[in-house]
């Protein structure tokens, strides 16, 4: 049985991931891997995994500094990286 797809927008982007995805792995999936910029201006991504460097933190859904790697793609969710500022 395929899994069921679960249809997100990243950066005005529709994206279409699997179920049980992250938003961290769905934003690598899409391109641009950037989640955010340090103080300095420095494009940052995703590195632990698991909740603990901050380095993957975006905006979902109005909400800002959300931890992407440990955050699920849920239908119709609404992600804001700085890949756009970066670029
Ligand atoms: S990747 Fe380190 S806290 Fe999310």
């Amino acid at each position: 049985m395929p899994d069921q797809l679960i249809n997100l927008c990243i950066d005005a982007r529709s994206v279409s991931v699997p179920s049980g995805v992250t938003v961290a792995a769905a934003i690598a999936m899409s391109g641009s891997g950037v989640t955010r910029l340090s103080v300095g201006g420095a494009a940052r991504a995703p590195l632990c995994g698991m909740g603990i460097c901050q380095e993957c933190r975006v905006t979902i859904n109005g909400r800002a500094h959300q931890l992407s790697c440990q955050t699920l793609c849920a239908d119709g969710m609404h992600v804001v990286t700085a890949s756009e500022v970066a670029a």
